[in-house]
């Protein structure tokens, strides 16, 4: 707690106890680097001031605000959780981390940092900072990746947990794993040498374990960009799809056009590729291919047959896409 009240950062949403601001900045950092949240947390905070204002926006102008952050269903959730408090709880947060809970998209990490922040409720946050801290401290080697493996870590805590301002200490585990017992930790000049088991024996490293890695596969998307002057075709992305609610082009697995008939005067604009883009469980390789279709009619059938929606090109700007979009846009012109 001492080294926290002297190296916390200066972060925007610490000037309030409002749990507005706390639970979106929470939702934030969910996956996010505190560094990379920050210019989110501040477009939203500022388009859209309270809860109620969230509640009322669209879901389309939701997920373009959180454009290029990733992880999509969180700004989905976000959303929703937001016009559950609008309607079902008159624009108030719920107070307690029970209540907290039965928010879309909070789970017992959100719950307790907004309970515990906002309301003083002595409940631990452990996140995967506060797995790294906890592990190491007190030499925990269960697998972190395990469910029933968060009980042994709050079970810890409690009893070094004090019964006043919970939040600061939940905070203070969290920003010292963050910026000392980081992976590759600074054990030299931590504040918790002396105490830590893991230092001790020299087993940091081995900490905190997790045991299954992740998957990743490498994945092919070949993008057509069907295009007549200035209109072309976008592909929203449907239901259970990690870009739910994004626009992107028509694409196949294969790199062969052959799922609707070209009419013989269309022509290859422009070629673009390999792009690389890394998601945390595919590597992708794209490529672009731009078509453009000799007259509108044409373009019209094609898009009906393959689901795809018109737009004037410069509507592009304005709709939610995934950053692997954002960068392609960002090295052609249309
Ligand atoms: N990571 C997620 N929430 C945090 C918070 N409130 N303080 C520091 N790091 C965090």
């Amino acid at each position: 707690m001492n080294w926290y009240s002297r190296e916390k950062r200066d972060l925007p949403w610490r000037a309030s106890l409002n749990p507005y601001a706390v639970w979106l900045s929470e939702i934030i950092l969910q996956q996010t680097r505190v560094v990379q949240g920050i210019p989110y947390y501040e477009k939203f905070i500022k388009t859209y001031p309270t809860v109620d204002a969230l509640a009322a926006a669209s879901e389309q102008d939701v997920l373009k605000l959180w454009e290029g952050l990733g992880y999509y269903s969180r700004a989905r959730n976000l959303h929703k959780a937001a016009q559950q408090v609008a309607q079902e709880y008159d624009g108030v947060f719920p107070n307690s981390y029970l209540g907290l809970l039965k928010l879309k998209g909070v789970g017992p990490y959100t719950a307790a940092a907004i309970a515990s922040i906002c309301f003083q409720e002595k409940v631990p946050v452990v996140d995967g900072n506060v797995f790294r801290l906890i592990s190491r401290l007190f030499g925990i080697q269960e697998d972190i990746g395990k469910g029933s493996t968060r009980k042994i870590f709050e079970k810890t805590i409690a009893p070094i947990m004090p019964s006043s301002s919970p939040g600061d200490f939940n905070q203070a585990m969290m920003e010292f794993g963050a910026l000392v017992c980081t992976p590759r930790p600074h054990c030299p000049t931590c504040d918790l040498q002396f105490d830590c088991l893991s230092f001790k024996e020299k087993t940091q490293h081995l900490l905190p374990v997790k045991a299954k890695k992740i998957k990743i596969q490498d994945r092919t998307l070949n993008y057509w960009i069907l295009t007549c002057q200035n209109k072309i075709c976008l592909n929203k992305r449907i239901k259970g799809d990690i870009w739910e609610g994004l626009w992107d082009f028509y694409s196949t697995s294969m790199a062969l056009f052959n799922a609707a008939p070209l009419d013989g005067k269309h022509k290859v604009q422009a070629s673009y590729g390999p792009m690389n883009h890394k998601l945390t469980h595919q590597n992708i390789t794209a490529w672009f291919t731009q078509i453009e279709i000799s007259n509108e009619t044409h373009l019209n059938e094609i898009a009906k047959k393959l689901n795809l929606t018109v737009f004037n090109v410069d509507e592009l700007v304005t709709l939610p896409k995934p950053k692997l979009i954002v960068n392609y846009l960002a090295q052609v012109k249309f």
